[in-house]
């Protein structure tokens, strides 16, 4: 054992944006610490996308920059809120992004952490305002591919997907809208740390997959319900973010005994299942769930879909 610096893990998804950063950032490969990006670099476009596609959930700085990161990621998110900031919209949502998609992993790998999920359930809230008051936010956040199939992203683009949908159905209760959209980011907790892959459709899932992807609600469920801090509406979420409407689902509740936050989350989430991990175009998913899975949804959900994919 020789003289070793002291690094700490930063998340990746944190680091978005023109900001030019203040402190080194390090890959960890082999147990060695390789400088990846230097001190006054930025993560936006094509540098974002290659590290996207690298798969890297973390990166690493050493413990005497921890200020200078904490002080980036404050003021990269509070320009990125700030309506009236000069900064252009695709540089917001991809800070908002990727700061929604932080605070859906720090919970997932922390969930018996009160202060984690109060803290991701206050910017579910700011989230909501950032979507309603901004005309291209929605479109711009739907944007961001997620290149790596990545199970936050995807709670983001749900949470998205619901917000849109829930302003369509006139769901105006600002408390509701932000259990909402704390729900959706959360929904596939029971995912988290699961060998199952996604990318395949469920009618041609193997008998023994299917049966691991049917317990994944519950399983999510199960895992955070004793966690006195999560709300009630988060965990009917969780629960029931599969179930259809015709009672079909994985636990087979019908429509009139779903939360129906939990129903507007599933038709969200039907929605980014065929898009992030089927490879439908945007252009064609609420056709594609027209076709499929009329019947599984409310009718004026898939409705409003159309609408809501065609930028109306
Ligand atoms: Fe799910
Ligand atoms: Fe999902």
């Amino acid at each position: 054992m020789g003289w070793q610096l002291d690094y700490v893990s930063i998340r990746v998804s944190t680091l978005r944006g023109d900001q030019k950063i203040e402190f080194n950032a390090y890959v960890k490969i082999n147990d060695k610490m390789i400088l990846y990006l230097r001190r006054g670099d930025s993560f936006e476009g094509d540098r974002l996308k290659r590290l996207k596609e690298k798969k890297l959930r973390k990166m690493y700085i050493l413990t005497d920059e921890e200020v200078s990161y904490r002080d980036y990621l404050q003021k990269n998110i509070e320009t990125a809120y700030d309506n009236n900031s000069n900064k252009d919209m695709q540089t917001r949502a991809e800070v908002i992004q990727g700061a929604q998609q932080s605070n859906a992993e720090e919970v997932f790998e922390n969930p018996e952490n009160a202060e984690v999920y109060n803290y991701a359930k206050d910017a579910a809230g700011k989230y909501v305002s950032f979507i309603m008051s901004n005309a291209q936010a929605m479109q711009t956040v739907m944007k961001i591919e997620n290149t790596d199939k990545n199970i936050s992203h995807h709670g983001v683009t749900v949470a998205t997907l619901s917000i849109a949908l829930a302003a369509k159905l006139g769901l105006n209760d600002i408390k509701k809208s932000q259990l909402l959209t704390l729900g959706a980011l959360l929904h596939d907790y029971g995912h988290h740390n699961s060998t199952l892959n996604l990318s395949q459709p469920l009618k041609s899932m193997s008998p023994a997959d299917l049966a691991t992807w049917k317990r994944h609600p519950k399983e999510g469920a199960e895992r955070v319900q004793d966690k006195k801090h999560f709300d009630q509406a988060v965990l009917n979420i969780i629960a029931q973010h599969e179930e259809t409407i015709d009672g079909q689902g994985p636990l087979g509740v019908k429509e009139k005994d779903q939360d129906p936050l939990a129903v507007i989350v599933s038709t969200a989430n039907a929605v980014d299942r065929l898009i992030t991990f089927e490879g439908v175009a945007q252009a064609e998913v609420a056709k594609k769930l027209m076709i499929d899975s009329v019947g599984e949804h409310p009718l004026q959900h898939l409705q409003f879909i159309g609408e809501i994919m065609k930028g109306n």
